[in-house]
């Protein structure tokens, strides 16, 4: 009889949670995957996990409980997460012990807030070396006073909207994970409680404003941010920011902003489904759907999740996408301020100056010059 638990964070107990740990890794690398290939499909009933298939369980298994300490196996069964069936309508009670909460409980507590610190600081500790060593990234030819316009009303409007969308989103997120241990010492228990709830509700609902900013940038933006044969020279000469006076060719957008943007919208937009999946708990598989999705390549990962599974890994991924996601744009805000002379008078007034226009990017200034030519031309005779 094998009464005894697996020791937390044991070799064994990790071994039996179905084998999704490599899932788990697996697909929180396919962040583009998990986004766009997640059908809304209803969950499908499940028998027992594979690595306990043809274990003879009885309908009704809850009911049997007096059985079990005699049956190694049905308590083998229990002790994996093994679902039986329920006549009660939540479903969720045919699982008796929801195995991989171990797992999630150690993730959220202890993997998630130490790597989440570490990608935080690490970036910071990075700009700043960066700050020593290259300094602020001065307009070469110094302020020309002219100004050419970068951007209209509209797309100012949809970067602050997906700006300040996430800024909240990101606040509030990151209360969530450590305000116990960073803001509750210095509010107490009360505040923090107060705090933490609006925050929530903030977080909630911010999600909606960050989507509607994410929609207009992409339709703004999407022609402008296409690959050309320019950006890899761009990113072959290290888009000129770690060398003075030198500024490789680049359009309205260079490659690393080009880079940004797909990345903001591909995680912008996983994080938002996830999000959802995450308010309307037990009603999409994302991780199911898009395991499915997977194995059409070649994966066989599992694509019966339990509810719980699917809402734990789903947790996991937004967790996981939202301090990437931070720690990105930690350095976008770096360069769009106080890292580049002139950089943040193109999302401030929509002008920039046209020396700074024309060191970073001289391709779109020679097409607009271009544009302008037979104005000027008209205009002389
Ligand atoms: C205080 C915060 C921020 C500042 C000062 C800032 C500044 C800027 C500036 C100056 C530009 C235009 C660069 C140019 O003219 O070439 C820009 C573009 C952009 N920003 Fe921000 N930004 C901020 C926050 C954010 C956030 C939170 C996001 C998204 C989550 C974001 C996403 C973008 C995208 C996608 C672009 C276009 C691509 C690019 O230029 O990198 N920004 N931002």
């Amino acid at each position: 009889m094998d009464l005894r638990r697996p020791r937390r964070g044991s070799r064994r107990g990790a071994v039996r949670f179905h084998g999704t740990n490599v899932g788990i890794v697996v697909a929180l690398l396919l962040l583009v995957v998990f986004a766009g290939a997640a059908p809304f499909t209803a969950r499908a009933g499940s028998p027992f996990p594979a690595s306990i298939a043809g274990t003879q369980v009885a309908d009704g298994l809850p009911g049997n409980l007096t059985q079990i300490p005699h049956d190694p196996d049905i308590w083998r069964l229990l002790r994996q997460g093994g679902r039986g069936h329920t006549t009660v309508p939540d479903q969720k009670a045919g699982v008796l012990i929801q195995a991989s909460g171990q797992w999630w409980r150690e993730f959220r507590e202890t993997l998630l807030p130490r790597y989440g610190i570490w990608g935080l600081s690490g970036m910071c500790a990075l700009l700043v070396l960066f700050y020593m060593f290259r300094g602020r990234i001065r307009i070469e030819a110094g302020f020309s006073g002219r100004t050419i316009l970068r951007f209209g009303s509209l797309e100012r409007f949809a970067h602050w909207l997906v700006a300040v969308s996430f800024m909240v989103l990101a606040v509030t997120g990151l209360n969530i994970l450590y305000g116990r241990d960073v803001v509750k010492p210095l509010l107490g228990y009360s505040a923090f409680a107060d705090v933490t709830a609006y925050g929530k509700w903030l977080h909630d609902f911010t999600g909606y404003s960050f989507i509607v900013g994410l929609v207009l940038i992409l339709l703004l933006w999407i022609r402008d941010n296409l690959p050309t044969r320019h950006d890899l020279i761009w990113l072959a000469r290290g888009g000129g920011l770690f060398s003075r006076g030198r500024h490789p060719p680049a359009w309205r957008f260079n490659a690393g902003q080009k880079m940004i943007f797909w990345f903001v919208i591909l995680a912008g937009a996983s994080m938002s489904f996830s999000g959802i999946c995450l308010i309307f708990p037990f009603t999409f598989t994302p991780f199911s759907d898009s395991f499915a999705a997977l194995n059409l390549l070649g994966f066989t990962l599992p694509t019966d999740l339990p509810p719980l599974q699917e809402m734990q890994l789903t947790h996991a991924w937004h967790a996981v996408l939202g301090l990437v996601m931070t720690v990105v744009i930690i350095a976008h805000i770096y360069l769009g301020s106080i890292g580049m002379e002139g950089a943040y008078d193109a999302m401030s007034r929509g002008e920039v100056d046209e020396n700074w226009a024309r060191e970073h990017h001289s391709l779109w200034v020679a097409e607009l010059d271009a544009k302008r030519a037979p104005d000027r031309k008209n205009l002389s005779e």
